[in-house]
């Protein structure tokens, strides 16, 4: 039935079929019983019990409306968000575009999503429920478009509080190409002064929970290794390697302006992978991701030293076959 679903949606405008998939995915978490995540090779990263290495990346589920719909497809873990404190309605349509002869997907959606206080009744509601057997929730936070840049840090520390003792992890997204400047917090004093605040605050909540810092495929050498140097520094709990890019292949066709993602993101992804894996202490986890649509793929990722892998595009265009091969290996 689910292959079917799927056909269908590649039929309808792609934001269209997007909310589509996320009201079927609703109703199929509101059907009776436990959930479960698939059983594949058990990991312990960040201090937490993952059953699979599969997660659903950002972007796909921004308001924690189908945790458990997806978590019923088996995924070890999902990543709600980007959610921002206040709700905004992103970037004007159309701002998502299908590429399926090169599996990819241009998005410039501009975090629209219904805030935090929306959120956090949401994952409430998951919390009571108690219908999860296992899946891991990562949050993934960010700034509103209007809060200037020099304050952005409190739009993070707001979204560290809030969500203590509902997310399992948090990500702190400084690498989204289309929120304008988000991507200078990567860089510099900026880069310093997020990561000590937002460790601060991580320490004052009553919970500890995992804090990982999600990059962009492009940066260059210099910029990674400063990373990576200020991530051991401040002892972040991760990195997420990566974000989509604003590199196109030259025979892409139609541009669009925004994050691409997918298949032509993979080569550019594993590199930042390993330049970053080079750079960090090797226990420092990295959840990889970036154009992974295959068993081979992913295992590039964790033969690279990922900890764990997630999916977005590969996830659009494969479906939830895919989840069912890439969470048992
Ligand atoms: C439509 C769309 C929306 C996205 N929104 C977010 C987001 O809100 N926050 C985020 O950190 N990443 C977001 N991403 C990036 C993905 O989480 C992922 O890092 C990227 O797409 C690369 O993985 P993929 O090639 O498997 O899609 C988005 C991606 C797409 C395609």
């Amino acid at each position: 039935m689910f292959r079917q679903i799927e056909k269908l949606l590649f039929l309808l405008p792609p934001e269209v079929s997007h909310n589509l998939a996320i009201t079927s995915l609703k109703t199929l978490g509101a059907m009776p019983g436990p959930i479960k995540p698939i059983l594949g090779a058990k990991k312990k990263v960040m201090g937490l019990d993952f059953q699979n290495c599969l997660g659903l990346a950002a972007g796909f589920d921004k308001d924690a409306q189908a945790v458990e719909g997806l978590a019923r497809l088996g995924f070890g873990f999902i990543e709600v968000g980007t959610v921002t404190p206040r709700p905004q309605p992103g970037n004007s349509k159309p701002r998502l575009f299908r590429y399926p002869d090169h599996e990819a997907v241009i998005n410039r959606m501009g975090f629209n999503n219904l805030g935090m206080d929306a959120m956090v009744k949401k994952l409430n509601g998951v919390r009571e429920r108690d219908k999860l057997m296992g899946t891991i929730v990562g949050v993934n936070i960010g700034k509103n478009k209007d809060t200037p840049i020099e304050k952005a840090v409190e739009d993070y520390v707001l979204g560290i509080e809030r969500f203590n003792g509902l997310a399992d992890y948090l990500t702190l997204n400084i690498s989204s190409p289309n929120t304008p400047g988000l991507r200078s917090m990567q860089t510099g004093d900026q880069l310093e002064q997020m990561l000590d605040t937002a460790k601060n605050a991580q320490s004052r909540q009553k919970k500890y929970v995992p804090l990982v810092v999600k990059v962009a495929p492009d940066l260059n050498k210099e910029s990674a290794e400063y990373m990576c140097e200020k991530i051991t520094e401040y002892e972040l709990d991760g990195v997420i390697t990566t974000n989509t890019t604003l590199d196109r292949p030259s025979n892409l066709g139609q541009n669009e302006e925004g994050g691409l993602s997918g298949l032509p993101l993979f080569q550019k992804s594993l590199e930042i992978l390993k330049l970053f894996r080079s750079n960090l202490h090797p226990n420092c986890p990295i959840v990889g991701v970036g154009g992974i649509s295959n068993e081979e793929k992913a295992k590039s990722f964790l033969n690279n030293g990922a900890h764990l892998i997630q999916v977005y595009t590969g996830f659009v265009y494969k479906g939830t076959k895919m989840v069912h091969n890439l969470s048992r290996i």
